[in-house]
Parts: structure tokens; sequence; C-alpha cells
């Protein structure tokens, strides 16, 4: 299948793993983009920029084919080392960043020098039309349904991928609630030219977390996941567990007076506990509705080779019968 997304990022299926903390490492990054996708580093999960660099030769060392680094760009006060991370990118050789976050302009001309194209995550169609002016080569257009960030506007993308397609003349994928040959084919449908997928990917044989989290996935519905940290307007989309609850219910009872440091027992340095020992109610992890389509943990080309597959069949048989009636 080929998109303005597959064309601009050298890939044969228009389908992108995105960065996932302490989930985005080499392992899931190189199944992904050895399957036809674009698999993604993700940078910060790396603690420094020598970390980083190892693990893009990692990851190098796993696919001959083109694969990503994720940067995020918080809203910290005590930046990570951002020029140092942008450098061991740019010597390590990758050709996809997909940054997040804060806006990357100040990013963009040493990526750009470096022949680095520039997928920048929004969750709104005004910050997508500012990414598009600043330069950015492509959008990853997440909406509410999305696992991890939904920013605050609430736009789910029944809405919100056909409002940016109305808009946005540079390609753009489909982020959050994406599963299955149906989702590609409704975001092809609504204007975007291939999806990006974060929690699915987490429910592989490929992705390098415990396989108590796999587990909670394929056990959850898509009536499990909450809203944290709204209060804050940082909304985090979670995985519903006792830790969550704990969380909710200081922000019932502090309201508007709750701070960062309130809930920091259940948001704070629990990715390695829950992602790699397997303590699933150490803290708040990142889970998208999407929970409520796994049922299954696949290896990575099983799942694209699915996807692709029930995307010819939809395209070819489903949508030709309504068409030929
Ligand atoms: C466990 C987890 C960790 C994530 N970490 C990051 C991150 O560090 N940076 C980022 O830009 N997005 C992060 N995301 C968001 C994903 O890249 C992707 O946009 C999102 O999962 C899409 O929604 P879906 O889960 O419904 O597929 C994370 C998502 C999950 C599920």
């Amino acid at each position: 299948m080929k998109t303005r997304i597959t064309e601009l990022f050298g890939i044969q299926h228009p389908i992108i793993q995105g960065g996932m903390h302490f989930v985005g490492l080499a392992e899931l990054a190189a199944a992904v983009s050895s399957a036809g996708g674009l698999g993604i580093i993700t940078g910060l999960t790396q603690k420094t920029p020598e970390l980083l660099a190892n693990e893009i030769r990692r990851c190098r060392e796993m696919t001959d084919q083109p694969f990503g680094v994720n940067l995020t760009f918080l809203p910290t006060v005590n930046s990570p080392d951002y020029p140092g991370y942008i450098q061991a990118i740019i010597d390590g050789g990758v050709k996809v960043v997909e940054t997040a976050g804060n806006n990357p302009q100040k990013w963009l001309p040493a990526l750009h020098a470096a022949g680095i194209k520039v997928i920048h995550k929004c969750t709104s169609v005004r910050h997508a039309l500012k990414a598009e002016a600043i330069g950015c080569d492509a959008i990853s257009v997440d909406g509410f349904e999305c696992g991890g960030h939904p920013g605050e506007d609430d736009v789910p993308n029944f809405i919100l991928l056909p409002r940016a397609a109305d808009e946005l003349k540079i390609p753009f994928v489909a982020s959050g609630g994406m599963a299955d040959g149906r989702s590609l084919v409704a975001a092809l449908a609504l204007g975007a030219e291939g999806i990006n997928m974060g929690t699915r990917f987490m429910a592989t044989q490929e992705a390098p977390v415990h396989d108590n989290v796999k587990a909670a996935i394929v056990a959850a519905t898509e009536l499990d996941t909450r809203l944290v940290m709204r209060p804050l307007r940082n909304t985090e989309r979670v995985l519903r567990n006792a830790a969550v609850d704990r969380l909710l219910e200081k922000e019932r009872s502090l309201g508007a007076a709750i701070k960062f440091e309130d809930i920091i027992d259940e948001v704070a340095g629990v990715y390695p506990k829950i992602m790699q020992q397997g303590t699933m109610d150490a803290g708040a992890w990142s889970c998208g509705m999407v929970a409520g389509l796994i049922h299954d943990v696949p290896t990575v080309r099983q799942l694209i080779e699915r996807i692709m597959g029930e995307a010819h069949h939809i395209i070819g048989q489903r949508l030709a019968r309504f068409e030929a009636a």
C-alpha cells in the first residue's frame, strides 16, 4: 500500500509504532521496521545521549530497515540534555524523528540539515497547523482515545481526523484507538495516510515488557482507562488500577490546590517497576481505550500482516460491494 507516509519514510506499510516510555526499546522498534512498518526508539527512556547512541546501534544491528527516534519535549524545569540527544540521533544516521510535547521549532534546522524527517505528534488542529507552519514534514494526529497524553481539548478521532484533513497540506497519520485493518481503512477514509499505534504494539511478543503488562492489556476493556492529572493540565490516559484510584481520590479531595508533589508516589519513576518488573499496581501507566480491541499477543509481523490483510479485504470486498450495489 503506497501513501504519502510510506513514500516520505521509505517504508512498506503505512503503520508507525509511536514512542513509548520503557517500551520503545531497540527490540520493538527493530521488529516493527523489519516487518515493513516504522519502529521508533523512545529517546528519553535512555538516561543519557550516550545510552541513546548505544540503543540506536543495537537497533541497527537488528534491522536493515529505516527506524526512528521519539523525542518528547517535556514541560519540566530541569530539561534533559536535548542537544546531546539530537547529536546522538544525527551521528547514529537515524532518518526519522517523532517529536511530541512542546513546540520542536528550535531543533528543526539541525534535524533537517542532517536529512532527517520530522513527524510531530499533535492533539489539536491548531497545534498541527503550527507544526506545519514551522516546517515539520508530517503530523501524528493523536485523538482523545489515545493512550498517554491526549491534551486538554478532548476531541476524538472521528472529528479530529477529518478536521485535520480539511486544514493540513502535509501528510498525517491517525493515532489513538488504532488496532486493526478496520482502523487503518477508517483512518484512510477520514483523510489520514496511515496509522500510529502505541497500546496495540505493547501487546506483542517482541515488546520488551513484562508479561503481566501484556496480560493486563488483553484483560482490559474499553471501559478500563481513566484520565489522570487533568487538574495539572497534564492529562494522561492510563489503565485503571489501585494506584490510579488513589491518585483520583487525591485529585477529588485536594481540588484545585493539588500539586505535582501530592501525586509523586503514583506517577514518578513507576515505569521500570511496571514495565520491567511487572508490578502492575506500582503506579499510573499509559494505556489507550483501544485495549478493548486487543485480545491476543501476536508477533509484530503477524500483527502487521493481519492489519494489511484485513485492510485490503475491507477495501476490495466489503467496500467494493457497496459500490457495486
Ligand atoms: C505505555 C505508553 C507510553 C508512552 N510514552 C510516550 C512517550 O514517551 N512519548 C510520546 O510521545 N508518546 C508516548 N506514548 C503515546 C504513543 O506514542 C501513542 O501516541 C499512543 O499510544 C497512541 O494511542 P493508542 O495507545 O491508542 O495506540 C505512550 C503510550 C503508551 C501506551
